[in-house]
């Protein structure tokens, strides 16, 4: 049985949709943001600030190649696991790609009740998300299939991704 992947910006609800996906399906969820936080018993937060992003990325690297051998999960990835087509390799292996995509308005306004990525923590945090989201457009286009989560509640977006896995026929083992 395939992986359910879901990559995409901050604040498209990965997390979020990933649990309801998991529950509804049966399939153990996993977070490499957790997964993270867990290891070096800290925040990610801190993690940037103590270690620096490239470590950061680099302990992200490591938590996906662990977390991808394994299959029949549902796995929600930080914002920004495509960047490295590392990551992207090994999560397609045996996984189904999903992209949560949403406005730059919708992710700010999701966002911005939070300080707890450092991405974010700057002065104009909706020029920083349209800055971001452009650079990475091109990266997170690696998915199988986009889902639009702007104007859809996260049970609605769980149900679009569950006849998703379904019609792919990942289910099927
Ligand atoms: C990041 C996204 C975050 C987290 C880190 C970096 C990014 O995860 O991994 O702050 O580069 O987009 P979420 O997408 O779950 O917020």
């Amino acid at each position: 049985m395939k992986n359910i992947v879901l990559i995409g910006f901050m604040g498209t609800g990965k997390s979020r949709v990933g649990h309801m996906v998991a529950r509804r399906l049966g399939l153990r969820f996993v977070d490499t943001d957790d997964r993270i936080v867990e290891k070096l018993q800290m925040p990610i937060t801190e993690v940037f600030a103590k270690l620096g992003e490239p470590k950061f990325r680099e302990i992200e690297r490591n938590v996906v190649a662990e977390v991808a051998l394994k299959e029949g999960q549902v796995i929600a990835t930080g914002g920004g696991v495509p960047l490295f087509d590392e990551n992207v390799q090994n999560l397609k292996r045996n996984g189904i790609i999903i992209c949560l995509t949403a406005s730059p308005e919708i992710i700010y306004r999701r966002t911005m009740g939070s300080d707890a990525r450092p991405l974010l923590s700057v002065s104009d945090k909706l020029e920083q998300i349209r800055t971001l989201l452009d650079r990475r457009q091109a990266y997170y286009a690696v998915a199988d299939h986009q889902v639009d989560t702007s104007s859809c509640p996260a049970s609605v977006v769980a149900r679009k991704i569950v006849e998703l896995y379904k019609a792919d026929g990942s289910s099927q083992g």
